[in-house]
């Protein structure tokens, strides 16, 4: 459902992605691993429109590499940044309905509200509490939930588990795996948690230095020796 070809991608002098080239089934999650300054961000970026990049990116078929960003939002793709980037004066139930603003469906919205809420408990508990006073967990269980709000073909997530205590790694992660499988929502999942990682994706990609330098189904990049010394911890 998205495919990236010779994605090559220059921040003035410095080379950020080299000719990456992938590709995602619908409803399948794809992790993509890789060091710090790796790319990762880059290329979740370049996906929504964010950077100058030069190669070619197909979305459901139609060539999207130069469509402005609001079309892709329209066309279903929803970006989780790294840092969540809430509006924080707004309550947990504002921030939720602005992931709905494209939506025409009120009934379809508030049941979709109610399914985030059933997935993070905690966020029913907050509702009418600013995002500011989340935690940072919390605000990652609302950020991921608004993104889910514009009811997203394809979901990108920048390391939607940093920073946060094992108990909501294990949240998140739960969501992402119910996402893919019960809604048929495709995952492209940017993480420094590679076993985590690994163990929800269908496959997976390690960036170096802006390169592909793996590739292949999740199983066999976790059992891949060299991804074992240099990202699992030996
Ligand atoms: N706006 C920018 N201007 C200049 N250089 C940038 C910019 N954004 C990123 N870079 C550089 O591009 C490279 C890739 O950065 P990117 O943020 O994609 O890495 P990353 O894999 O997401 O890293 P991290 O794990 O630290 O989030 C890095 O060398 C970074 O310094
Ligand atoms: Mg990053």
């Amino acid at each position: 459902m998205i495919e990236i070809s010779d994605l090559n991608v220059h921040y003035g002098r410095v080379r950020a992605l080299t000719s990456v080239s992938l590709s995602v089934d619908e409803g399948k999650i794809f992790a993509v691993l890789g060091a710090n300054g790796a790319g990762k961000t880059t290329l979740l970026r370049s996906i929504l429109g964010l950077t100058s990049a030069k190669g070619a990116i197909r979305f459901e078929g139609s060539d999207i590499t130069s469509r402005p960003v609001a079309e892709r939002v329209r066309r279903g793709i929803a970006l989780v940044p790294e840092g969540r980037k809430l509006f924080p004066d707004f309550t947990v139930a504002e921030n939720l309905r602005i992931g709905a603003f494209n939506r025409k469906d009120p009934d379809g919205v508030r049941r979709d509200i109610d399914e985030v809420c059933e997935a993070f408990p905690v966020l029913k508990e907050r509702y009418q509490q600013e995002a500011r006073t989340l935690s940072g967990g919390e605000g990652q269980m609302l950020a991921i939930g608004r993104a889910l709000l514009s009811r997203p073909k394809l979901l990108l997530l920048d390391e939607p588990s940093v920073g946060l205590m094992p108990i909501f790694v294990s949240e998140i992660f739960k969501m992402i795996a119910s996402v893919a499988r019960n809604k048929g929502i495709t995952v492209l999942l940017v993480e420094q948690n590679t076993k985590k990682a690994l163990a929800v994706a269908d496959r997976a990609a390690v960036l170096e230095l802006g390169r592909i330098a793996f590739e292949g189904g999740a199983s066999s990049i976790a059992a891949d020796p060299r991804v074992k010394e240099a990202y699992l911890g030996g």
